[in-house]
Order: structure tokens, then sequence, then C-alpha cells
């Protein structure tokens, strides 16, 4: 009984902590909302299908990422949330925490999962 209660609580952080298997936090973001923060945001280097052909692109001295590709596919939420807070230092990436809030940035992946389905 008492365990039963411990493990619940162990899955409820495990949730939240998108640690579940199959409770990404992705899940937990609108990806309607993201496609407006995309669109804004990310889209100029990312392109409207996120593989990395953004009008701005061509500009970059790095390519964009392919966030469509076996690559970002393969990354876990956390991996991705991680980069998207604080950009990728040394490339034209740029963090997106002070801009952003913890909701939107999980909207925007939402939306960056369902553009790979
Ligand atoms: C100024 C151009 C630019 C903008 C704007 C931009 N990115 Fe990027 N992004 C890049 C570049 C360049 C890379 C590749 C960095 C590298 O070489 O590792 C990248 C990489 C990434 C990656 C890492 C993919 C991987 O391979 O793991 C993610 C995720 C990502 N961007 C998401 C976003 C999101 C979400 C937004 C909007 C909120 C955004 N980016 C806006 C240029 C941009």
């Amino acid at each position: 009984m008492k365990l039963s209660i411990i493990l619940a609580v162990n899955g409820v952080f495990a949730m939240m902590l998108g640690l579940g298997p199959g409770h990404g936090l992705a899940e937990t973001g609108s990806a309607a909302n993201g496609k407006t923060i995309y669109g804004t945001h990310c889209l100029p280097c990312h392109g409207s299908t996120g593989e990395g052909n953004g009008p701005a692109a061509p500009m970059l001295d790095k390519p964009p990422a392919n966030l469509v590709g076996e690559d970002v596919r393969g990354d876990s939420d956390k991996e991705l949330l991680q980069i998207i807070r604080n950009g990728v230092p040394g490339t034209p990436m740029p963090p997106w925490k002070e801009n952003l809030s913890a909701q939107h940035i999980r909207d925007v992946l939402a939306y960056i999962r369902s553009l790979a389905q």
C-alpha cells in the first residue's frame, strides 16, 4: 500500500521531468500556439518545413539544423528544450530563454515534433 503510493508519486515526478516513457514534455506543449511562435522566431532560419532552408539561411555562417531529420527526431524532448533555451554557442542559433517563456518553448517544440511526423 505504502509502496504503491511512493511509486505513484515517483511516476508523477518522472512525468514532470519528462523522464517517463512516452511522457515527453512536448506533449504538454500546444502545437497550435507553437506554430505562431515558430513562424515569428524560427522560420527565418529553419524554414517553413523545418528543413533548415529559411530565407535567412544563406546569410548564416553555419547552416540552420534540419529540425525534421533523423538527428532531431532521435533527440529527447529534454535535450531539445535545453538547446532552444540556451542556444548553441559559437553558432547563429540564439538562446531563447530571455524571450520565450518555458511554456512557449514547450509549445514550439510540440510544433517541431508535429512537423516531423
Ligand atoms: C538566426 C538563425 C536561427 C534562428 C532564428 C533559430 N535557429 Fe535554431 N539553429 C540555428 C543554427 C545555425 C543551428 C545549428 C547549430 C549547430 O551548428 O549546431 C540551429 C540549431 C537548432 C536546434 C538543434 C538541432 C539539433 O541538431 O539538435 C534546434 C532544436 C533549434 N535550432 C530550434 C530552434 C527554434 C525552436 C527556434 C525558434 C524559437 C530557432 N531554432 C531559431 C539557427 C537559428
